[in-house]
């Protein structure tokens, strides 16, 4: 997977792109850690713990010593109703809900071994309610 990417990277806008550079990241990990007003009838991954859940995440990649995963906040990611919502790049792999619960299983499982952790896989379709 990373030799792939790091033919296409090529750089920031404006950078030099002659020079390829090796892609710092071969995952990337977007929690959502929105937040809506009280009473939202979709409801928001900050309620349901989407900043801890990101921390947690940080910090169970360094005790796992995991390298070249990048843990992102996110905006709302529009799987409101199945927060605290997750997603995982390259693979594309949405999880939701997903609390510190299920930190440790999904470092050593999908961002350490590389495999999906399919009890936490979001179910879909999501039947969104209206703000
Ligand atoms: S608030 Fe988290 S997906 Fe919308």
């Amino acid at each position: 997977m990373g030799a792939a990417i790091a033919g296409r990277w090529r750089g920031r806008a404006g950078a030099n792109t002659t020079r390829r550079m090796a892609p710092p990241y071969e995952r990337h990990v977007f929690v959502c850690t929105n937040r809506r007003p009280d009473g939202s009838p979709r409801g928001c991954c900050a309620t349901k713990g989407g900043d801890e859940l990101r921390l947690a995440l940080k910090k169970e990649l360094d005790a796992q010593e995991v390298k070249g995963v990048r843990i992102n906040g996110a905006g709302c990611l529009d799987a409101c109703e199945r927060g605290a919502a997750v997603v995982v790049y390259p693979e594309q792999v949405w999880y939701g809900p997903v609390t510190t619960q299920d930190v440790q299983d999904l470092v050593s499982t999908h961002l350490k071994q590389g495999q999906v952790v399919e009890r936490l896989r979001m179910a879909l379709p999501i039947v969104r309610k209206k703000d």
